[in-house]
């Protein structure tokens, strides 16, 4: 082979290494996310499981102290189980993660669009969690549960039976709610707990 030609040849394989070679943490949150997250929590994080949370657009310092509150076990999370795989739980989850790979999958699902979930609401229970909602939830869970600051997951649209379990978690003080939210939750009968849920199902735009 003539020289040229070879040096040439290296230097475009290099070239074309270089480019495929994972370097930004967008791509490697992807590839986690698929990897690692996907058979849960669906495609972009667009669940289909009615007691595992849409985690697409989730905001990324509630992303970060959720990891970090699953790591410790502060947040037990319950087992799950999919076809192929033995069953298992955020806790595990969390903690074999590194940092890094954290970081890079907060980033990618907060860059994703949340899909709300398609699930059976009560009109007239939706009625009336929607008074519930106005007194005493909007003040934190604003634009009828779409937004949070960034320091909660969102509640519109969000899967019923997830949010459900995590209410009675509150309650029970398994899952460690703010002070001010426990005070809320405590004045609520059991009607106006369902209530207020399908208000925020019935929330699909
Ligand atoms: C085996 C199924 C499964 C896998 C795999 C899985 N999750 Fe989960 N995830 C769940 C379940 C179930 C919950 C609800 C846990 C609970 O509170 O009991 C959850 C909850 C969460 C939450 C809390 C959401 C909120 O609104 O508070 C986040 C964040 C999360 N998962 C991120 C991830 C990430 C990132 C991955 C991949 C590294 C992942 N999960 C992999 C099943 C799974
Ligand atoms: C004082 C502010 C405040 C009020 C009022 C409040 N919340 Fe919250 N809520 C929060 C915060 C902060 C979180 C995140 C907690 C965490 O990180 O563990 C949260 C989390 C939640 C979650 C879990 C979301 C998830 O993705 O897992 C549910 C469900 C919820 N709130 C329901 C309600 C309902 C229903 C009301 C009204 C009865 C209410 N909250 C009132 C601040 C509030």
């Amino acid at each position: 082979m003539h020289h040229k030609t070879r040096y040439f040849l290296t230097a475009t394989l290099a070239g074309l290494l270089l480019l495929a070679a994972p370097c930004s943490p967008a791509a490697d949150g992807a590839r986690l996310a698929k990897e690692k997250c996907e058979r849960c929590h669906g495609p972009q994080g667009n669940s289909s499981e009615p007691e595992v949370p849409i985690i697409a657009g989730i905001p990324r310092d509630y992303f970060l102290d959720t990891m970090k509150k699953f790591r410790s076990g502060e947040r037990p999370a319950e087992r799950f189980e999919t076809k192929g795989h033995r069953p298992t739980d955020m806790n595990e989850i969390a903690k074999a993660l590194t940092r890094e790979q954290i970081r890079a999958l907060a980033d990618y699902y907060a860059a994703q669009t949340f899909r709300p979930a398609r699930q059976a609401v009560d009109p007239a229970l939706a009625k009336k969690g929607a008074r519930v909602y106005r007194k005493r939830c909007r003040r934190c869970h604003e634009d009828n549960g779409r937004s949070s600051e960034g320091d909660a997951g969102r509640l519109a649209g969000q899967w019923l039976p997830y949010l459900s379990a995590q209410l009675d978690k509150f309650l029970s003080g398994r899952r460690k709610p703010t002070r001010k939210m426990a005070r809320q939750l405590k004045k609520l009968s059991a009607d106006e707990r369902k209530a207020v849920l399908h208000f925020f199902a019935s929330q699909v735009d």
